[in-house]
C-alpha cells in the first residue's frame, strides 16, 4: 500500500526524533566541534560553522511511502547523520558532519552522458521537485562490518537513466563526485582525503543500474539530505558495500567498459568493483561474516549479527550474478 506522506506527523511514532533530542544533539555536536574537529586534524581541515549548521536549510520533502516492514528497526536519524564515510571531508566518521556544513548545494547540476541518445544536464533542485519520490527503507552494510537501516526518500535510477535512452553500447554506468577542492578540504591535502585520488568515482553494471532497487537518493528521514550523508543527490544500492554509494554526484556517464573506481584504485586486493554483500568472502584484514547493527541505543547496546549474503536482497538481486564466480568478482 502506498501512503502519500508530508508531514512529519505522518511518520510511525519510532521515526520521529523528539525536538527536545533534536536541540540538545545539536548542542553537543557543537560543543564537540570547537575542540576535536580542530586539534583532532592540525588545523588542516576548516571547522566550517558547526556540525548541523545545515540542519536548518534541509528540506521537508513530499514522498509516497510503502507500508514499513515491522521488523525493520531504523537507525536513529542522529547516528545516521553523525557515523559517516565522507573522505572529502576527512577521514574520522565524525569528519563529514563537522566538516561539510558549508557546502553549497543549491544550485547543483547533474549531467548524464556518454552512451546515450539525448545527453543532457539537470537541475537536480526542479528534478527533486518535478518526479515522484518515494521512501525506501533499505537495510546498509559498510565494508568497515557496521551497518544501519536507513529510511532514503528518492527515485529509482533505471527511470531516471531510461530519459536520456541509453544505447545498446551502454555496458557500464559510471558516477563522479563534485570536484572543488576549495570546498572540500580532503580534496587539497592527501592526508585529510585519505590518499583517495580524487574525483571519487564509482561505477555498476548496466543491469545493477537498472534494477529497481538501485535508487538516487535526494533525502533521508522525510527531509533533503544534509552534506554529510551526500547532498543533494547520491547513489543508493542495497546488496553491496557502502562505498558503492557515491556522494554528491555532478556526472554520471554511460560507458562500454567498466569504469575505475575509487576504492578498486586505492587498495584493489580489497576492494573489488562488485562489492555485493558476502559475508563468505572476508575483507583481507578482518571477516565479512558478522556486522555491528547501529541502532537505537547507547554505545554498549550495539548488537553483532550475522551478515546476509547480498545484504538479504538475494531473492531480488542472485540472478544477476548467476554463473560468475563471487569470489573472483569481489
Ligand atoms: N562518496 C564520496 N564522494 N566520498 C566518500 O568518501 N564514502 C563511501 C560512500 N560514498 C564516500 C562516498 C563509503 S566508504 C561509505 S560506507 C558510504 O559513502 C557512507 O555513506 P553514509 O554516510 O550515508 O553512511
Amino acid at each position: 500500500m502506498l501512503i502519500k506522506s508530508r508531514k512529519q506527523s505522518d511518520l510511525p511514532e519510532n521515526q520521529i526524533t523528539p525536538e527536545s533530542a533534536y536541540v540538545s544533539r545539536r548542542s553537543v555536536i557543537r560543543g564537540l566541534g570547537a575542540g576535536l574537529g580542530l586539534a583532532g586534524l592540525g588545523g588542516l581541515v576548516t571547522a566550517g560553522t558547526g556540525a548541523f549548521a545545515a540542519e536548518a536549510k534541509r528540506k521537508p520533502l513530499d514522498f509516497t511511502r510503502d507500508k514499513p516492514d515491522p521488523d525493520l528497526v531504523l537507525t536513529p536519524e542522529a547516528k545516521v547523520t553523525n557515523h559517516n564515510n565522507f573522505y572529502e571531508f576527512g577521514t574520522g566518521k565524525t569528519d563529514p558532519a563537522q566538516n561539510s556544513q558549508d557546502l553549497k548545494v543549491e544550485p547543483w547540476t547533474l549531467t548524464v552522458e556518454g552512451e546515450v541518445a539525448k545527453p543532457g544536464t539537470v537541475d537536480v533542485w526542479k528534478l527533486m521537485a518535478d518526479t515522484n519520490l518515494e521512501e525506501r527503507i533499505y537495510r546498509m552494510r559498510c565494508v568497515e562490518a557496521w551497518s544501519m537501516v536507513i529510511p532514503w526518500v528518492g527515485f529509482e535510477l533505471g527511470k531516471f537513466l531510461a530519459r536520456f535512452e541509453p544505447t545498446s553500447r551502454a555496458k557500464y554506468v559510471a558516477f563522479e563526485t563534485l570536484y572543488d577542492p576549495q570546498q572540500m578540504p580532503g580534496q587539497r591535502n592527501r592526508i585529510v582525503g585519505g590518499g583517495i585520488d580524487y574525483p571519487y568515482v564509482e561505477g555498476l553494471r548496466i543491469d545493477e543500474a537498472m534494477h529497481p532497487l538501485s535508487i538516487l537518493s535526494v533525502g533521508l528521514y522525510g527531509k533533503t539530505l544534509p552534506p554529510q550523508n551526500g547532498a543533494p543527490i547520491r547513489l543508493v544500492v542495497p546488496w553491496k558495500y557502502g562505498f558503492k554509494g557515491i556522494k554528491s554526484i555532478v556526472k554520471i556517464k554511460l560507458v562500454e567498459k567498466m569504469p575505475p573506481t575509487s576504492w578498486n584504485k586505492l587498495l584493489p586486493q580489497e576492494y573489488g568493483f562488485y562489492a555485493n554483500v558476502n559475508p563468505a568472502v572476508d575483507h583481507p584484514r578482518w571477516s565479512q561474516a558478522s556486522e555491528r547493527f547501529i541502532g537505537p541505543g547507547g554505545l554498549f547496546s550495539v548488537k553483532r549479527q550475522k551478515t546476509l549474503p547480498f545484504n538479504g536482497y538475494g531473492e531480488e538481486v542472485a540472478s544477476l550474478y548467476t554463473n560468475m564466480d563471487l569470489r573472483k568478482f569481489y
